[in-house]
């Protein structure tokens, strides 16, 4: 044991001496060769550093670094429900986008919106002769550059409060003149949920949305069906899923 523990000793001796005895040579060689590397490359190499602290650990949104306009997106949770599945989706969506973006949501419960009576007045001269909260949840359609819809199916479409909604917007339903009108420009995304296993009744959730994105003249740019999903617990596991489909809205 004695030998061996001095054979060791020797041994690491002899390394760190020669090391000692070299560092100068080494650090010299290593300053002659960082000289000789033409400047373009250090300064490629603070650049590429420079953007991996910036951009990919997020110290400053790239929006605000890049002069990109910050977009205005309106997220809305169309369930009268306001701490359930779908309220989870939207505050997940919010999460996601609010970094880089001027982010509102909005319950389809928090407005007071009466029914359609169906006559057809609002065909003649663009506005309902009703007074509610429409007129109020139409100013923040107004205002977004993006819209995103989150609805859960109840009975294989929108729920009811969504869907009275959406009769009320026909006077700016593009099918007749004159009709009011949204700033143009604007882009709708769709999140469907339900309870059963088939994609298909998402599907009709979806299409409900986008027929009345079209004829507000929002342009559909996103679909995402989540099927199995009851309560918000059943939402663990899926959260890739919805960050995936929010890279979609954030994009240019
Ligand atoms: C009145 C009502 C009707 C529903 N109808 C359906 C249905 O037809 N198909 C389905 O898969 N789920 C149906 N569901 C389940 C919802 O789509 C599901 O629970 C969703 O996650 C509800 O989200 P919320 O609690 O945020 O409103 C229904 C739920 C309710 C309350």
């Amino acid at each position: 044991m004695p030998v061996l523990s001095c054979i060791l000793f020797c041994r690491v001796s002899t390394i760190f001496s020669n090391v000692a005895r070299f560092t100068p040579v080494i650090l010299r060689n290593f300053v002659i060769s960082c000289l000789n590397i033409p400047i373009f490359f250090h300064i490629s190499c603070l650049l590429i550093l420079t953007q991996y602290f910036i951009f990919a650990r997020g110290f400053i949104p790239r929006t605000i670094f890049m002069g990109e306009q910050m977009m205005k997106i309106l997220v809305i949770n169309c369930s009268p429900v306001r701490n359930g599945a779908t309220a989870e989706i939207v505050s997940i969506v919010k999460k996601c986008v609010e970094k880089e973006n001027t982010v509102d949501t909005v319950c389809i419960d928090d407005f007071e919106i009466k029914l359609c009576k169906g006559c057809r007045k609002c065909n003649e001269i663009a506005e309902c002769f009703q007074e509610d909260d429409v007129v109020k949840l139409m100013k923040k359609y107004d205002w977004a550059d993006r819209i995103v819809s989150v609805s859960p199916s109840y009975w294989a479409d929108v729920p009811g409060q969504f869907k009275v909604f959406i009769d009320r917007c026909t006077p700016w339903c593009n099918t007749h003149v004159p009709h009011a009108k949204l700033a143009s420009g604007k882009k709708g995304y769709v999140i469907a949920l339900r309870t059963g296993s088939s994609m298909l009744e998402c599907e009709r959730v979806i299409s409900s949305i986008e027929h009345f994105y079209g004829h507000l003249e929002i342009e559909p740019c996103g679909k995402l069906g989540l099927c199995g999903v009851e309560f918000k617990e059943n939402l663990n596991g899926r959260l890739e899923e919805i960050k995936t489909f929010c890279e979609l809205i954030k994009s240019p």
